[in-house]
């Protein structure tokens, strides 16, 4: 009898969905399944009709779309023209992974649990609804999930007579084959190539953008080191509107490449090539130079400050010679062993764009913060970037620019009202910069921090503004005085003049910031308004607020 095949495809965006696929296909191997792990747009969707068993592991991202890597696919499989019973030899599965605390929560699994079940695919499960809110982070919702889902599947498609599964502490086959050479090759591959064809870069080939300044604009007492910094992008063929989202690839700093080489006993001076064992392994992305140093992989394509995710654990027990080792790495890959990760948190950085020619400046908080263990964890990318110093020469960024989600009315006379606290503020930025020079004069912005003298971004950049009358500033410092002022207080101060703009101008209304409590109590707020202004009732508002988003009047775009 031979083996059965499993397919697991993956949408994810920040990496998760795709660690989790990769999970997935682990614990196939250990079933003793075929099986291949595949991004769903480099997977030939067409092909879906004649498979057997599918997972499909998707996140949701902000505004309840799809991930970058499975855009392509999404609209394959919303065309209309196909017929319902396409998929009805298929079995199949989907795990969703999203965040509770976001409106559409895991509205692409969902979606696409639907959309199968409607092209006639058997659904072994209900969809997976994992959430990061959950107290054991997404993995309290995946793990149970994957029993079931094993139940089901291996009673559809069992191990082969005879075949027992492998144990967790029985190694996996390798995937790839990683052969040192035994001397420094000749040709230089390691240096920041320019993509050499017209097209706007891509997180495969960035740009190398030199840093034109980087400067801290909180004083040095304030204890949030926020920086404004200016990046050269001519020759790039970058074009980009107010909200897009400035990409770039960071480098680990050079103390914790030293270090990270010597706690694996790896020679960062040592060339290698990389080669997949077998076809169904994923091919070796084509921007890693092959040969390459130790050190140059460590320092470009390794996240090796980032707090490990659980499949780190599990992918080192399998190197464990030591049989205490052994078992402690394979509790912490465990679902029990997850507490102690949990109580790590991870930060996210933002940027934007603003509009000058060739030049793209970006406000970025430096991340920094205590955990329970050890030294203070800092921000990869932030941490990275406010090192850089143009003064002492030549520095270059490798970016790309992808789109953003917010869109701005095309009317000249539509007024903007725009709620940015903290660097929030850095899309309206761009936004209004472009809006002004455009004639567009009718924009309107709250702005939060928490104090005058210290977070105030851009003050002299708004005063000049409002002067010139292209706009009107609402400030929210909460720290100037004894109980907290928000920028959701203001927002109802200022109910007579919102409700004029929106209910008799049309305005539009945007929401940018940090996600945690801000957003929820903007939008509180903003009904707020309506009831007492328009005379509504809670409902009433409610219904206004979503007609206004449903007509994209109403847009946010948040991160945490
Ligand atoms: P705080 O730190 O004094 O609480 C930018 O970070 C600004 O957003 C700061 O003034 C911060 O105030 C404020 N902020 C924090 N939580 C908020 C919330 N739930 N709603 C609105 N603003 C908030």
């Amino acid at each position: 009898m031979s083996t059965h095949a499993l397919l697991v495809l993956y949408g994810s965006q920040t990496g998760t969905a795709q660690d989790t696929a990769e999970r997935i296909g682990r614990q196939a191997q250990r079933r003793r399944m075929r099986v291949r792990v595949e991004a769903l747009d480099s997977y030939n969707v067409a092909n879906l009709i004649s498979e057997s068993l599918v997972v499909f592991v998707c996140a949701t991202t902000g505004q309840g779309d799809p991930p970058d890597n499975m855009k392509t696919f999404w609209r394959f499989l919303f065309r209309k023209s196909l017929p319902a019973d396409s998929l009805c030899r298929l079995d199949s599965a989907v795990l969703g992974l999203g965040d509770s605390s976001y409106p559409k929560f895991n509205f692409v699994a969902k979606k696409l649990h639907k959309r199968l079940l409607l092209l006639g695919a058997n659904m072994l499960l209900p969809v997976g609804l994992a959430d990061d809110q959950h107290d054991l982070g997404p993995d309290g919702v995946i793990d149970p999930w994957l029993i079931s889902f094993w139940q089901k599947a291996l009673s559809l498609y069992p191990p082969p007579a005879g075949l027992a599964p492998l144990r967790e502490e029985e190694k996996l086959p390798p995937r790839y084959v990683f052969h040192f050479l035994d001397e420094v090759p000749d040709k230089q591959t390691e240096h920041l190539q320019t993509p050499d064809n017209k097209a706007p870069p891509t997180p495969l080939q960035p740009f190398p953008a030199g840093v034109v300044f980087n400067q801290r604009v909180t004083p040095p007492s304030h204890f949030q080191d926020v920086r404004h910094i200016e990046f050269d992008i001519t020759g790039s063929n970058i074009q980009y509107s107010p909200g897009d989202v400035v990409m770039m690839r960071p480098c680990n700093a050079a103390e914790d490449v030293e270090q990270f080489c010597q706690l694996l006993k790896l020679g960062p001076e040592r060339y290698f090539t990389l080669t997949p064992t077998d076809s169904s392994t994923a091919a070796v992305p084509a921007h890693l130079p092959q040969p390459c140093s130790v050190r140059f992989l460590v320092e470009q394509f390794l996240d090796i400050s980032a707090v490990p995710r659980r499949s780190f654990f599990e992918v080192l027990a399998t190197f464990a010679t030591n049989e205490l080792e052994l078992d402690k790495l394979l509790e912490f890959s465990s679902a029990q062993g997850q507490d102690g990760l949990h109580s790590y948190c991870n930060r996210p950085h933002r940027t934007a764009l603003e509009q000058h020619p060739n030049r793209i400046q970006i406000l970025v908080a430096v991340v920094k913060y205590k955990s329970m263990l050890f030294k203070p964890r800092k921000g990869l990318c932030s941490s990275w970037l406010a090192s850089l110093d143009p003064s002492k020469g030549d520095v270059y960024v490798p970016l790309w620019v992808k789109k953003g989600s917010l869109s701005f009315p095309q009317d000249p006379d539509t007024p903007v009202i725009m709620v940015g606290p903290g660097t929030g503020v850095a899309p309206f930025r761009s936004a209004i910069q472009e809006r002004a020079a455009q004639g567009k004069m009718a924009n309107v912005l709250f702005f939060g921090c928490r104090s005058e003298s210290k977070d105030f971004y851009c003050r002299s950049e708004w005063e000049e503004k409002v002067q010139a009358g292209q706009m009107i500033l609402v400030t929210a410092f909460s720290r100037d005085q004894e109980e907290k002022i928000y920028v959701q207080h203001r927002v109802k101060e200022q109910s007579k003049l919102l409700w004029d703009l929106i209910a008799k101008k049309n305005a539009f209304f945007y929401i940018a910031g940090n996600a945690k409590q801000m957003p929820a109590s903007v939008c509180d707020a903003l009904k707020e308004v309506f009831q007492k202004e328009g005379g509504m009732s809670e409902n009433q508002a409610q219904e206004m607020l979503d007609a206004m988003e449903k007509a994209k009047r109403f847009q946010s775009e948040t991160w945490s």
